[in-house]
């Protein structure tokens, strides 16, 4: 399986910050929004990533990330400077995705929670199908929502709707099969112009290929779109670090309780970081070894 971060887009609402950063970079809380959907691929086993970015913004997530190996994944930076809609990302990608099975994650998307890690619905995603992950909230005409009927079937997706019809918000994680670009070509821009996940999704559904999984109050998720949802999501995760001194998606953290990397490795990375307290949480995963 390859994972894609999405990592693209204008990021209109965080005007003026989205004039000069990409806003996948913008901290929550102590990492860069970024880290928190690498976490999430890296925990399901993924280790060959592909960042999906403007060209402008290549250069600083290059000097983040690097190519992965800090991490003990491989990362490619492919190129999409217009954001024509997410199942673009699937053409921009088409020739790394060639067969493979594809994991897509949103990268302003933050999952907390061992739900769909511990189900191992990632790792054992085998099939000519296309899975999504739902949740209630509040305000389901800001998201593609999912309706059922009496029977608890699917029976629709619906792009911002204008009516209570469902309160089940898709979220920004997708794992499609090897058929995931040719579908995205044969797409049509929607009325904002854009090729729209929704569409590519009922395509699944209408062939009887749509599975649906629903997550659960043991996972927060949070969509960082605009200033408010940054400010709540970086409160969310200083909460759960203060109280329990761990950090969330600290990926090389996750490296190394994934034998992506050896203890050797993480300390040769220490030693490359100024004094920080991000190093001194490193340092203390080095010694408790
Ligand atoms: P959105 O939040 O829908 O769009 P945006 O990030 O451009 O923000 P705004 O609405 O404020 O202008 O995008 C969701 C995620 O998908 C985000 O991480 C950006 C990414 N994205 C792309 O990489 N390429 C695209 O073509 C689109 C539409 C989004």
């Amino acid at each position: 399986m390859i994972g894609i971060v999405l990592a693209g887009g204008n990021g209109t609402r965080l005007y003026p910050i989205n004039s000069y950063l990409s806003k996948q970079l913008i901290p929550i809380y102590d990492k860069p929004l970024i880290y928190y959907p690498l976490s999430i691929l890296m925990l399901s086993g993924i280790k060959e990533i592909l960042i999906v970015c403007k060209n402008n913004q290549k250069n600083n997530y290059y000097n983040l990330l690097g190519d992965g190996s800090k991490f003990g994944i491989k990362l490619t930076y492919v190129i999409q400077n217009e954001p024509k809609g997410l199942p673009d990302a699937f053409i921009v990608c088409e020739k790394y995705i060639k067969n493979k099975r594809v994991c897509m994650i949103l990268g302003d998307n933050i999952f907390y929670g061992s739900d769909f890690v511990s189900k191992q619905i990632i790792k054992n995603f085998n099939s000519k199908k296309c899975t999504i992950f739902a949740k209630s909230v509040f305000e389901p005409q800001r998201y593609g929502v999912i309706v059922k009927d009496k029977k608890n079937n699917i029976v629709d997706v619906i792009e911002k709707p204008l009516s209570d019809i469902s309160n089940l918000a898709i979220t920004g994680l997708y794992l499609f099969d090897d058929n995931v670009s040719e579908l995205s070509k044969k797409l049509t821009p929607s009325k904002r112009g854009e090729l729209e996940i929704v569409d590519l999704i009922k395509n699944y559904l209408e062939n009887d290929n749509l599975n649906l999984e629903i997550l659960g109050r043991g996972v927060a998720w949070f969509d960082s779109g605009t200033f408010q949802a940054y400010m709540e999501a970086s409160n969310f995760v200083k909460a759960i670090e203060e109280r329990h001194r761990v950090k969330i998606a600290c990926l090389e953290e996750i490296a190394l309780n994934k034998e992506l990397i050896s203890i050797d490795h993480l300390k040769s990375t220490i030693q490359n970081l100024a004094s920080s307290e991000y190093k001194d949480y490193l340092n203390n995963i080095v010694k408790n070894y």
